[in-house]
């Protein structure tokens, strides 16, 4: 990960420590502390011995009621390769959530069991909830349509590594902007970094939430323009992020159905983008990017996957106020 940033580095001593707390959004956290955790990530792909056993003797509890390969894993992985271990469960058939269990007793219970909480649910609100309840720091893996924090860290981090900024960029976000949770987190997350020229690029039906939009309007510097068109916008994008359509939050079979391959990045359509525009998906993806594309230099979604892992070192570490060491020294040179 490039540590190229536009922005004022901070020293740590400008950084309110994030131990202790939980994070379902980004939104109630400073920016500096935002940045501190993707230098933080950046510092740890290159320090992997000295940061090995930063979380020695702590358990981590990965409570995943909706499918997941990267976050879970990621967050698995991360938390191993501090020198602590796991526990949790995938699937909530089965755990005593299917014979009636509330998130608030499980929260109550697993608090017991683990010093750092992980989780997915379907339902919006279903972090806050567990957050409320737990008393140990809980990390919102994904609440339904709502937010995905950890996958905007992972974004960012992305971003920062291929620009070497996060601002004075125009940045293209595609398909599934309605139900895709990791759209609204990056959005609302970027707005308060200075300036961002959004192209919003869905079917009508899809389109951005009011609620979004109006976190846009309501930005100092950043703009956006709603189309349908990805062909006619593509070449004026510095970021091109491509999501899937969202087929289990649809109601209606036939319209996924008649939604979910309206836009396929492909060879032929990225000949009309830069030749240093970044294309980014959360990832899993179903048609919206064909497998040629895997190989052009302008695909980050792998890179995308390792910050994944990199970024939830940081943010566990932090949480439970663990040090990595050396990087508060190398910070204050
Ligand atoms: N990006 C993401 O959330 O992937 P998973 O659903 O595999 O966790």
């Amino acid at each position: 990960m490039s540590q190229q940033v536009d922005h004022a580095s901070k020293t740590s001593s400008d950084v309110v420590p994030l131990r202790g707390r939980s994070v379902v959004t980004l939104d109630d956290i400073p920016m500096t502390q935002i940045l501190d955790l993707l230098d933080r990530a950046a510092y740890i792909d290159t320090h992997r011995r000295q940061v090995a056993h930063t979380c020695d003797g702590r358990v981590l509890a990965t409570l995943f009621y909706e499918p997941s390969t990267r976050t879970r894993l990621s967050f698995e992985t991360a938390m191993l390769r501090l020198g602590g271990q796991v526990i949790g469960f995938a699937g909530a058939q089965l755990a005593s959530v299917s014979k009636g269990e509330s998130i608030s007793d499980t929260l109550k219970t697993v608090s017991n069991y683990a010093d750092i909480v992980a989780i997915r649910h379907p339902k919006e609100g279903a972090a806050l909830v567990a957050s409320q309840a737990a008393t140990v720091p809980v990390i919102n893996a994904g609440d339904g349509g709502h937010m995905h924090p950890t996958q905007t860290l992972t974004d960012l981090a992305t971003i920062r590594a291929r620009k070497g900024r996060l601002n004075h960029l125009t940045i293209g976000l595609c398909g599934d902007l309605t139900f895709g949770r990791t759209v609204h987190s990056l959005i609302t997350t970027l707005c308060r970094l200075g300036h961002v020229d959004f192209v919003l690029i869905s079917p009508d039906e899809l389109r951005t939430p009011e609620y979004v939009l109006e976190r846009i309007r309501s930005s100092a510097d950043c703009t956006y323009r709603e189309t349908g068109d990805l062909n006619g916008v593509i070449g004026d994008l510095d970021v091109l992020y491509m999501t899937r359509v969202q087929q289990e939050r649809f109601f209606n079979e036939d319209d996924y159905l008649r939604l979910r391959d309206t836009y396929i990045l492909d060879a032929d359509k990225l000949r009309a983008a830069r030749p240093d525009m970044a294309i980014l998906h959360p990832l899993p993806r179903v048609n919206e990017i064909a497998v040629e594309v895997d190989h052009d230099p302008r695909a980050a979604y792998f890179q995308q996957v390792r910050n994944g892992m990199l970024v939830r070192m940081a943010l566990e570490s932090a949480l439970l106020g663990d040090e990595l060491p050396g990087y508060r020294e190398q910070k204050e040179v």
